[in-house]
């Protein structure tokens, strides 16, 4: 059976983005034809400036995000990265299989070190190894492929080449995994910057629609989104990108096809009117179920725990393989030093 694995980072509150880039497609369709893990990745929330209290409570409302948003844990794991310890046991092994020339290359490293920078803050050498830390949680699984959305390609390339990289100079250890997008919604933007991805840590807050906005206040910014000037609807992606990521949302949410969609209109107004409905009506169930699961944290508790243990024991066996490939030496098991004794 296929192995799907793939995360969310607790940096902020998760927007219309992430869902439609990524959590729709792992409820709907990849826990039902996979053997499918999803986890909350927790140690890459540390990797850029952190109040240690927001995380922990991002991670808990990312977890049941994720149950809120269709995973059922009689179908997939879901858990927690930092409770499962392959992952960082993992990451330090392929951090001696990754360059440093490599890892500069990431487009996400160099615009968040930009972006750091410019604010006059540092930056963390935990974010320069980040991709190697995610390279870790995907090939811990023996993972074929990973859902993810556009922007997070290149990092699943870098788990790609190194494992690739691995096999080769170690011997086959791990599978060598691919990136699957979306068909629509694989990047969704900022309805006030359209040339910006719509990203949960970005600081234009009326540009994000988060999953958890009020229906009213996701029809407040959906209606005051940036459209390009000129009048006729038509899905133009580079000439006019602001209204295409609207005919975007709007297929990711109602199931059409976004040239065929504007097709419909003839005034922005009419087509912000429906996208903002169908937001609304595509996040309904999604907000109900949250408010049930914050009523029962024990439950949100359980599915974790269970989900971490199940996680730790698939992760083991190839983690362990792995350190002994690279030449680490195997600890003596305590029934070998007894009979030796
Ligand atoms: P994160 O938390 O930024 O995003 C979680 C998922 O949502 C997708 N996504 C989007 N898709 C479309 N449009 C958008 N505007 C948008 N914003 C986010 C992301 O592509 C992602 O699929 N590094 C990862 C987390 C991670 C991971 C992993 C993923 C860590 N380890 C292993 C897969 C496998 C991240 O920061 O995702």
């Amino acid at each position: 059976m296929t192995r799907v694995f793939s995360g969310v980072k607790p940096t902020g509150h998760l927007t219309l983005g992430n869902y439609l880039g990524a959590m729709r497609q792992w409820a709907a369709e990849d826990q039902h034809r996979s053997d499918a893990l999803f986890c909350v990745v927790d140690l890459h929330a540390l990797t850029v400036d952190h109040d240690p209290a927001r995380v922990r409570r991002l991670s808990r409302q990312a977890a049941s995000l994720l149950l809120a948003a269709g995973l059922d844990p009689e179908l997939c794991t879901v858990f927690v990265q930092s409770h499962v310890d392959e992952h960082a046991r993992l990451s330090y092994v392929l951090e001696c299989v990754a360059t440093d020339g490599e890892m500069r290359r990431m487009i996400q490293y160099k615009e968040k070190a930009a972006r750091e920078r410019e604010r006059g803050g540092s930056v963390r050498l935990s974010l320069l190894t980040y991709p190697v830390l995610m390279a870790a949680d995907i090939l811990a699984y023996g993972t074929d492929e990973v859902p993810v959305g556009h922007d997070q390609t290149q990092h699943v390339e870098l788990a790609r080449d190194l494992a690739v990289r691995f096999n080769q100079r170690y011997g086959h250890t791990f599978v060598v995994p691919k990136a699957t997008n979306p068909a629509v919604a694989a990047r969704v933007m900022n309805l006030q910057e359209p040339a910006s991805k719509m990203g949960k840590s970005d600081d234009v807050g009326p540009g994000i629609v988060y999953v958890l906005d009020e229906p009213d206040v996701v029809r407040k910014k959906v209606m005051r989104a940036v459209t390009d000037s000129g009048r006729e609807v038509v899905y133009d992606r580079a000439a006019r990108p602001g209204l295409a990521n609207l005919l975007e949302i709007l297929a990711a949410c109602t199931g059409g096809e976004p040239a065929e969609l504007a097709e419909a209109y003839d005034a922005y107004g009419a087509l912000k009117k429906d996208v903002a409905e169908a937001v609304v009506e595509v996040l309904r169930p999604l907000r109900k179920r949250h408010q049930e699961l914050c009523a029962d944290p024990g439950y949100v508790e359980g599915v974790l725990r269970d989900g971490a243990e199940k996680a730790r024991a698939m992760a083991r066996p190839t983690v362990d393989a792995a350190y002994r490939a690279i030449g680490l030496l195997p600890p003596v098991a305590d029934t070998v030093v007894n009979a030796a004794r």
